[in-house]
Order: C-alpha cells, then sequence, then structure tokens
C-alpha cells in the first residue's frame, strides 16, 4: 500500500507510557492511588510526549499477583474509582491526544472470581468447563511453571471435587480453557465493554498461555493463533483502529506467527523481548555486538504491525533468552546480590540503579531504546529516573509509588506510608532526590532530557516507518542502524563503551548527501560525499538526518 499511513498507524509512532493506578497518584488521600488522582496527571504525561497510555490492571481483585488476578472483568476495583471515573480519564486523556490502552488479563481469572467459584462447587456447574480440569494431569514438559519458587507445579488439586485445575501461573490463578466457546464469547464481551467505553486497544497479557491447548481433554486440534486471528477480527469490527499489544516472551521466529507472519491479522506489536535482553549483555560488554547481531536477524515483521521496544517493565527483567553464562555476565553487571535476582533468571531492578545512576550511561540507553526499530514502552517513572526498593518483595520491588515531590508522602498521596501499597525507596532515589516537581524547574535534569528525547523521537517518522538496517560501524562497541523512509534517512548511534570513539560510515545510495543534522544537539556536520566520520564521546550516542542537496530541511 503506498498512501502514507502516519495517522492511521498511530500506534508505530509514538511513546507507550505503562503504570499502575494504584501507585500513580492518590486523589482522595486514603494512601492508595487511584483514577481520579491520574486524570489530574494528564497533562504531566502529555507534557512530557507520551502517546499512549497503558494501564495495568484496574478491575477488582484480591490483589495477590497486583491486580493480575481478577474477580470481574466489567467493574473497576472500589479502592481505585468507579467506572464513572474511568469514563472521565479516557475523556481527559482524549481532549489531550492521548490514547488510552488497557491489559486484557484472561488466560486465568482470580480463584475468588464467581466463575470459579461456581465451577469449583459443584461439578455439573455451566462453569465447571471453564476451567482446565484433569483427573491425574500427566507431566507434560511443555507446561512449566512461570514463577519457579513460587509454584509447586502447574496442577492444583481441588479436594472438594477431586480434580486438578490448571494454573500456568500462581495456584490462585486457574487458567480458563479457551478451547470453550462460551469462554471465548465472554472474553469478546469483555474487550467490547472496554472498547465501547474509548480504549484505544489492549495490552494482552500472557498471549502464549492464554492460546496453549496443553492439558485441555479433547482439545480441538486446529491451529491455537486461529483464535487469536478471531478475536483481532472482533476487535476490529467493533474499533477498527483498534490494537493488540502483545506479551509474548518468545523467541523472535516463533513471535512472527503472533503477528499473523507475512499477512498479519494478529497482534498488532508484540514486545522485543529478544532485542530487550541483548541489549542488556551488550551493556554489560560494553560491546553492541550482541544486539547488532539480534536486530540483524529480525525477522520482517507485515504492514500493519510494529515491535514494542523496552528495556525495563513492571516485572522482572528476564534475562530467561540468554544462556546461562551470559545471564550470569547480566547479574554480575547489574545485580551481583542475591536479593537483587528472582527466579533464577530476572533482575527485580529499575534501570538507573543497574547503571550505577551514571548519566551518561543513562541517556545512552534511553536515546537507543528510542531509536531502535520499534514503538518505545516506558514504565511509570523512568522519565525522572526513579529506583527500586528492595525492601519490598519480588517484582514490586520495581512498583513503589510515583515520585512527584519531595514534600512529605512523596507527592504521590497524604496518608501515612503504612497505608500505601508500598514505600517508596530511600538514599540517593528517595523522593527528596528524585521527584518530577524538582525536575520540571531543572532543564538540565533526566526529566527535561526525556522531554526533548521524547518529543524529537515523536518527530521523527523514519524510526517508526522506515525500513531499517544495523551498519557496520568497524567499532565492536558501536551500533550503528540506518533508517530509511519517503526519501529521508537517519542514522542512530550509540557507544556502549565507556571508552570515547570515532566510527567511520558509508552512506550507500546517498551520493547527493552534504551534511547531517543532529537531532539531539542541533549541530549540523558539513559532509565530503557519501562517507561520515562520527566521534562519539563516553556513552555517546547521536541521532543524525542525512542533508541531501536541495532537499529542505526539517525542523
Ligand atoms: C504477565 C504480567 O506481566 C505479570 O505481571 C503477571 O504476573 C502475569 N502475566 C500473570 O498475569
Amino acid at each position: 500500500m503506498s498512501i502514507r499511513a502516519t495517522s492511521d498507524q498511530w500506534w508505530k509512532n509514538g511513546v507507550v507510557y505503562c503504570l499502575d493506578v494504584e501507585t500513580f497518584r492518590d486523589g482522595d488521600g486514603d494512601g492508595c492511588g487511584d483514577l481520579a488522582g491520574l486524570t489530574d496527571r494528564i497533562d504531566h504525561l502529555v507534557g512530557t510526549g507520551v502517546t499512549v497510555l497503558w494501564l495495568m490492571p484496574f478491575q477488582p481483585s484480591p490483589d495477590r499477583d497486583d491486580g493480575y488476578d481478577i474477580t470481574d472483568f466489567y467493574a473497576v476495583d472500589p479502592r481505585l474509582g468507579t467506572l464513572g471515573d474511568f469514563v472521565e480519564l479516557v475523556r481527559t486523556a482524549h481532549g489531550r491526544g492521548l490514547r488510552v490502552i488497557i491489559d486484557l488479563v484472561v488466560n486465568h481469572t482470580s480463584d475468588q472470581h464467581p466463575w470459579f467459584q461456581a465451577a469449583r462447587a459443584d461439578r455439573s456447574s455451566r462453569y465447571r468447563d471453564w476451567y482446565v480440569w484433569a483427573d491425574e494431569p500427566e507431566a507434560d514438559p511443555a507446561l512449566g511453571e512461570v514463577f519457579p519458587g513460587d509454584q509447586q507445579g502447574v496442577w492444583a488439586y481441588d479436594e472438594a471435587t477431586e480434580q486438578y485445575y490448571l494454573h500456568r501461573f500462581y495456584p490462585h490463578q486457574p487458567d480458563l480453557n479457551v478451547a470453550n466457546p462460551a469462554v471465548r464469547t465472554e472474553i469478546a464481551r469483555i474487550a467490547g465493554l472496554w472498547l465501547e467505553l474509548g480504549v484505544s486497544g489492549f495490552r494482552v497479557d500472557a498471549v502464549p498461555f492464554l492460546l496453549e491447548m496443553n492439558g485441555i481433554e479433547d482439545a480441538p486440534t486446529v491451529d491455537p493463533h486461529e483464535y487469536l486471528f478471531d478475536l483481532r477480527q472482533f476487535i476490529s469490527r467493533r474499533r477498527g483502529d483498534a490494537v493488540l499489544l502483545g506479551e509474548v516472551n518468545l523467541p523472535t521466529e516463533e513471535q512472527r506467527e503472533y503477528f499473523g507472519d507475512e499477512r498479519g491479522g494478529g497482534l498488532d506489536l508484540i514486545f522485543n523481548f529478544a532485542v530487550m535482553e541483548k541489549t542488556w549483555l551488550s551493556l554489560a560488554r560494553q560491546d553492541a555486538t550482541p544486539v547488532a547481531e539480534t536486530l540483524s536477524a529480525l525477522p520482517s515483521v507485515p504492514f500493519d504491525c510494529q515491535w514494542a521496544s523496552f528495556l525495563r517493565n513492571h516485572d522482572e527483567l528476564t534475562l530467561d533468552q540468554l544462556g546461562e553464562h551470559e545471564r550470569e555476565e547480566c547479574f554480575a553487571a547489574f545485580g551481583p546480590d542475591p536479593s537483587m535476582q528472582l527466579y533464577g533468571r530476572g533482575l527485580r531492578r529499575r534501570l538507573p540503579t543497574m547503571l550505577a545512576n551514571d548519566r551518561d550511561r543513562i541517556e545512552m540507553a534511553y536515546s537507543l531504546l528510542f531509536s531502535l526499530p520499534g514503538t518505545p514502552v516506558l514504565f511509570y517513572g523512568e522519565e525522572i529516573g526513579m529506583g527500586e526498593n528492595l525492601e519490598v518483595p519480588d517484582r514490586l520491588a520495581v512498583r513503589t509509588p510515583m515520585q512527584w515531590s519531595s514534600e512529605e508522602g512523596g507527592g504521590f498521596s497524604t496518608a501515612p506510608v503504612d497505608r500505601w501499597p508500598a514505600p517508596m525507596p530511600g538514599g540517593d532515589f528517595g523522593p527528596d532526590k528524585v521527584n518530577v516537581a524538582a525536575q520540571r524547574r531543572d532543564p538540565e535534569s533526566l526529566l527535561s532530557w526525556m522531554e526533548r528525547l521524547m518529543r524529537r523521537r515523536n518527530e521523527t517518522p523514519e524510526l517508526g516507518f522506515g525500513a531499517w538496517k544495523v551498519l557496520d560501524s568497524g567499532v565492536p562497541a558501536v551500533l550503528a542502524q540506518r533508517c530509511d523512509w519517503e526519501g529521508s534517512t537517519v542514522l542512530a548511534l550509540h557507544n556502549f563503551a565507556e571508552e570515547p570513539c570515532e566510527v567511520s560510515l558509508t552512506l550507500e545510495g546517498l551520493d547527493d548527501a552534504v551534511a547531517l543534522d543532529d537531532l539531539l544537539d542541533g549541530d549540523r556536520h558539513e559532509l565530503d560525499g557519501p562517507k561520515a566520520e562520527v566521534a562519539l564521546g563516553r556513552y555517546g550516542y547521536r541521532w543524525f538526518r542525512v542533508v541531501r542537496e536541495g532537499v529542505p530541511l526539517q525542523p
């Protein structure tokens, strides 16, 4: 298709920002973040350059997996507000040009969900087949535990009805049986409600687990991806430009099927776990080779699809796709203390603490994130460089309240800390040192720098829409990428090493190149032919647009 599709494919150019309502801002002083508090801070998000808000689950929940254990898919957790508050939030966001997507967590429910309660109360309940039961589950290597150490297998025995039920996550999260047409209808109805209330799509939780039929007796033998295509079609019928952003933590070759191979029709965006993990390995080694190789091997994605790039999210920094030695290297570099590690595969830390709060290196990492082929996804607090609180258990260490100011309660809440979801960190990362209010007033702050970066990313459609490739920079520490789109070329260079260096690049097919316009510092570098010599400082980074003879400069 040749039409200029930049506004149609809104998910390809922009910045996604993930937050948990519970920890963002407490509007009513009860110690718990809420929708009203978040609505008050929409201008902060829009002002930084965020274009899509992703809300982690906010439905009623016993909160044993921080809301990823839902008891009512059609309501708002009363601690966070009401459906009315949700609509006010969405309307306010839309008024500022901000889209809202929400988590769709339908691989499982909470064991407190009325469906599961009915299913386990009576074998003849109409909800019995909404879950996956077995008399004597067979050991199946394809059914592994997701939280090793916190789970004893994936089958739990239900004393009352004398059968086992499947739970790929915690035992209090029984898996729904998606082979059951009634469950599929219900999932469509759930998506339908939130689409009707204005969301622009969903971050789909645990997609491979949702689709898998392992363990289901008499499961149909059709390709499980077919269900994803059905769901996609339903969503498109309800709202043509709604997206599905999928959590598919698999090697990239396997992720392709979830896009719908070449043809599309599945997920529109998929988190790029492989590139994220290799980026951390490259950071640990001060060598861009691992991430360069992974980028070069990425399969192409369909026209309407896109990778979602991230460096940290709300879970542990999983390094499960790395080899054991590679993972050990990352652990040694970024989380040597066992208290920082989780499930034997990840780190429960935020980016700035892992990078020893080294501003040069932090900027390089985010500059890279924003120039990778894909749509960047930030986790709340990344824009100000928040750290984790290791006193808070497990993955929750990185989900402490947003640090708004240095006043008591960090601007998050006026309630005493013991009523909060989790305490903020102290020391160098406490709210007196790291907060929005102070950084807004300081043009040199990380927040001010991030705002400039986000603005630049949004104004550089070559990165979101272009054809890209990794260039040979001649220096192993440097990742050099080139993006071409509609006759315009952007180069992004990142030095993973502390040692400054110089790279030499050949600009193939750009014989009319006359200069490089530095998109981040505004300088212009004259060229003498289609060759560029570029100096990069300690953890240096540069984005250039190639200036061509007779083609007017863009701002
Ligand atoms: C993936 C989510 O990212 C994680 O936080 C959650 O615990 C599991 N899915 C289960 O829903």
